[in-house]
């Protein structure tokens, strides 16, 4: 019997001690084989040391006094460089981390709750998703987070972290949130392997099924992390760029950085090759022209012929959408629009202003693109960036052709001001395609001239067509701008569109191609 003050106090001791490891022994050993740490262990790396206060320890679904504490996940929150945060961390440990009813609870809970503060909310995932036994009430509290997700998506950040095997409820929501980091040795599917091979006879690995960079390649994940704690580390970085939510600003890092033309932006005067076809490495351009080096790349293992990332400017973080000449001579395909879009639509609902840089001959062309659905998803990236009303500051380096010129941020399309390098190409098309398709006759009947006819015609081309020239005489450009001053006529642009402010018509929402 449970009577006096001391009891009541060891009692109590005794099921929070129960609740920190509420999991079969089975399980917590074979956790411990595999070298995994705990629910709560995982919480304490991602979050600021001893800032972790978690809900609901004790909490448990009905039916069974002997039900385990915490129903399968810890939920709490926490800070992130001093930031508050909500989380919630699945326990593998406990029915393989599959929702409950109680679990169904206290993750609506904590998401309501960064409704209610405005902070971000970040789940841990490792769960076989909806719990077999538990049947509608399971589906029930997963149905409960989808209208949570809804409420909080493009108001806070949202940031699903896949580890272990992820399935069914436990992929289908993290697909909601902003961003999915896995690490390389997770795998998220609907359902596992022995379920596919027992309902529809199919044989597969979980590798094959759902490894994560199987899941990268498909889009549903955009960053693939060597381990737990690279993982963490990851989405510490991705948070220090973003607002706690939509209506606060992100926090300001050493604004007022190097104030003059540095030895380090003078090196960018000579890093445009001479030669048209030679390629160069966009990110060597992009760690001189924002503060200190910095940049948080988004989705870097997937389309490499477009960069998008985090930097800043004047302290303050921006989005970067560079081509990248080193594949595909920077040339756009359809998953590189589709990378793109998702991160022009990312930074605009978190009002981070967006840098576009420009290096590319185009939109790739081919069967395989049009298969594949080019018009629309380059469609869809053009749309994505007339839709965004956050500041847009377009640089031209190089190439700036055709489709390509359109979707990379021109005048046109809205970007408030545009710069060119005086390397910068903009034309319809490339010197050699040009020449071909409108002189190829007169080539043709030069004979033995012909080559040497079709060098002179190529290189008058590129003098008074394909030059930042035409564009800034007819305004399309507001201004050709040395290499080395990029970093601080950027801080300028950026003062200057500090207070941008668009004012949208009403109406429920806009279509996209989608
Ligand atoms: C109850 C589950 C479970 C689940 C796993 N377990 N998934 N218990 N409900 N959904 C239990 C297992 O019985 C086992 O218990 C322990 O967790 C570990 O599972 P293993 O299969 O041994 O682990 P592993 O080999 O790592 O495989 C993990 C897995 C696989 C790939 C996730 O367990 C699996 O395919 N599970 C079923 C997934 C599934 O179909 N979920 C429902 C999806 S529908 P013991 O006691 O042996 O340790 C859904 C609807 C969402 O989620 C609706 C949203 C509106």
């Amino acid at each position: 019997m449970v009577t006096t003050t001391a009891d009541k106090l060891a009692e109590l001791r005794e099921k929070l001690d129960k609740a920190r490891e509420p999991g079969s022994p089975r399980a917590i050993e074979r956790r411990r084989a595999a070298g995994r740490p705990s629910a709560r262990q995982r919480i304490e790396s991602l979050l600021d040391p001893g800032s972790f206060q978690e809900i609901g320890a004790l909490a448990k679904s009905p039916g069974n006094a002997d039900n385990p504490f915490g129903d399968g996940v810890v939920t709490g929150h926490g800070t992130v460089e001093g930031r508050p945060v909500a989380v919630f961390s699945h326990d593998q440990t406990v029915f393989g981390g599959s929702i409950g009813e109680a679990f169904g609870r206290k993750v609506v809970a904590t998401m309501e709750h960064a409704a209610k503060v405005g902070c971000p909310m970040i789940g841990i995932n490792d769960s076989g998703g909806a719990r077999v036994q538990d049947a509608v009430t399971s589906l029930a509290w997963y149905a409960e987070m989808g209208p949570r997700h809804a409420q909080l998506v493009g108001v806070v950040p949202q940031i699903s972290i896949m580890l272990g095997n992820c399935a069914g409820g436990a992929v289908y929501s993290p697909i909601n949130t902003d961003v999915v980091v896995a690490t390389a040795e997770s795998h998220m599917f609907v359902t596992g392997p022995e379920v596919i091979r027992s309902v529809t006879g199919e044989d597969i690995t979980l590798e094959e099924l759902g490894g994560a960079y199987q899941q990268l390649k498909n889009g549903n994940v955009h960053h693939v992390a060597k381990d737990e704690a690279e993982a963490f580390a990851w989405v510490r970085e991705y948070l220090s760029y973003m607002p706690s939510n939509a209506f606060e600003q992100p926090p300001v890092v050493n604004p007022g950085l190097e104030p003059e033309v540095t030895d380090s932006d003078l090196e960018l005067d000579a890093i445009i090759p001479d030669a048209d076809n030679s390629g160069y490495d966009m990110h060597d351009i992009i760690v001189r022209i924002f503060d200190d080096g910095a940049f948080h790349e988004m989705a870097a293992q997937t389309a490499n012929n477009v960069i998008t990332g985090f930097a800043r400017i004047d302290g303050s973080p921006v989005g970067v959408v560079a081509n990248q000449p080193m594949f595909l001579s920077g040339a756009l395909d359809a998953e590189a629009a589709d990378k793109a879009t998702r991160f022009v639509r990312l930074c605009d609902v978190y009002s981070i202003p967006l840098v576009f840089l420009v290096d590319t001959p185009g939109f790739l062309p081919g069967a395989e693109q049009e298969r594949i659905g080019v018009i629309r998803r380059g469609g869809r990236f053009l749309f994505s960036f007339v839709e965004a009303t956050v500041p847009k500051v377009t640089v031209v380096i190089r190439k700036a052709y055709g489709g390509g010129y359109a979707v990379m941020g021109c005048k046109q399309l809205g970007a408030d001001l545009n710069f060119a390098w005086p390397t910068a190409r903009i034309a319809v098309m490339g010197a050699e395609g040009a020449v071909t398709l409108l002189r190829k006759r007169e080539i043709e009947a030069a004979g033995d001239k012909g080559e040497e006819l079709k060098a002179q015609l190529i290189k008058m081309y590129n003098e008074f067509i394909a030059t930042p020239y035409v564009a800034a005489e007819r305004g399309y450009i507001d201004g050709v701008i040395e290499p080395s001053s990029t970093r601080l006529e950027l801080r300028k642009a950026f003062r200057l569109l500090r207070d941008k402010h668009v004012l949208e018509p009403q109406r429920k929402h806009k279509l996209m191609p989608v």
